[in-house]
């Protein structure tokens, strides 16, 4: 019988709960109002002839790089942020090397990693899920090679100061150390501009969350133009499909676009704050598009309830340190009525009292 490798036959399959998602999606951080209608404008333009040929990938690789300030030689556009990590991890991991990812944090570090049968070191973090950063250098050795961070880190909202991944970063020369901004939008402080300048360090972003562009699959790998050429070795010419390409000048120039969803949801995000402080439901300040909050032990009624409702929300009891945690996505004034209007409802529904969320 034909086998997979061991390292794969290891894996744990990660399923995302993406079937029967009909209803307000307010599990998967994506952007609640779709994308601007100027791409949509160009992808209705999109032709035949277009998608007959293979995409070219550097013209809008210089567009990215204007756009973030980058040398063209700094800048990968991946298929999602996904495949950014995949790509890292296919580059500098060797099978018994060592990962080491901060949990609970996003599922596909830990994935790409073992694939390439690295060892994953998971190492939890602090309380209220601060940045062990004191555990983390204590675990470094010369079989550490990739160090993967999300900034803000999601299932959490937490963030890392830009000083302690740098830090980390010139810890650990040996290691790829990879800060996922994923988020960066709704937070606001980035390590790109220290990306070409500490050898060792990458700073990914994606179009998938302030964007909507998630269905379009593409993200950004930046770093130093030497390890980047490296990382160009492993990927497809073809990586980014050709629609993609077509719309993503348009979505860069729509900055406008952007601008009032991101100050929607940083808005909404203190309004969800500011009720589920009133709910008496233990959450955590979150600087992404999302909040995690401990309903406690009725996590899965909890969720039931809302799809009741039309709202999908992610349960994250199972995460390290999230007993009992579901993960609220923040979208627009209407999507957030709806979801508080729910909410009040779910909370009275279940009985969830302090008491007995803990
Ligand atoms: C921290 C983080 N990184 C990356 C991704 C995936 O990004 P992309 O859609 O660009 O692959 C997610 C999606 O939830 C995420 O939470």
């Amino acid at each position: 019988m034909l086998k997979a490798r061991e390292a794969v036959q290891n894996i744990h399959a990660y399923r995302p709960p993406l079937a029967g998602r009909t209803g307000l999606r307010l599990d998967f951080n994506e952007n609640t109002e779709g994308c601007s209608p100027r791409v949509l404008a160009a992808l209705r333009s999109v032709e035949a002839e277009l998608l007959a040929r293979y995409p070219e990938r550097e013209p809008v690789e210089k567009l990215v790089a204007e756009f973030l300030g980058l040398d063209p030689a700094e800048v990968l556009l991946t298929n999602g942020v996904d495949e950014s990590i995949h790509l890292l991890c296919e580059t500098y991991l060797n099978p018994g090397d060592e990962a080491l990812v901060v949990v609970p944090t996003f599922a596909m570090y830990a994935i790409f990693a073992k694939a390439e049968g690295a060892n994953v070191v998971e190492i939890r973090s602090g309380e209220n899920f601060a940045f062990p950063q004191r555990e983390l250098l204590a675990r470094l050795s010369p079989r550490t090679r990739l160090i993967a961070v999300a900034n803000p880190n999601n299932p959490t909202g937490a963030i890392t100061e830009s000083e302690t991944l740098i830090q980390l970063a010139k810890s650990a020369p040996q290691a790829v150390v990879l800060v996922d901004e994923a988020y960066f939008e709704f937070h606001g402080k980035t390590l790109l501009d220290q990306a070409g300048k500490v050898e060792n360090l990458f700073v990914a972003r994606t179009f998938s969350k302030a964007y909507g562009l998630a269905g379009l699959r593409i993200g950004i790998l930046a770093g130093d133009a030497r390890q980047l050429a490296m990382v160009r070795r492993v990927a497809s010419p073809y990586n980014v499909n050709a629609v993609a390409l077509a719309v993503l000048p348009e979505a860069l120039q729509d900055r406008e676009y952007v601008e009032r969803y991101v100050e929607q949801v940083i808005r909404n995000r203190k309004r969800l704050q500011d009720e589920l402080q009133h709910l008496e439901l233990q959450f955590w300040p979150s600087r992404a598009n999302f909040v995690l909050v401990r309903v406690g032990e009725a996590h899965a009624e909890f969720v039931q309830s809302m799809r009741r409702r039309g709202i999908l929300v992610r349960d994250r009891h199972s995460d390290p340190g999230c007993e009992g945690c579901v993960r609220l996505t923040v979208g627009t004034d209407e999507h957030l009525e709806t979801l508080i209007t729910a909410l009040r409802e779910v909370v009275a529904e279940l009985r969830l009292r302090p008491e007995v969320r803990a």
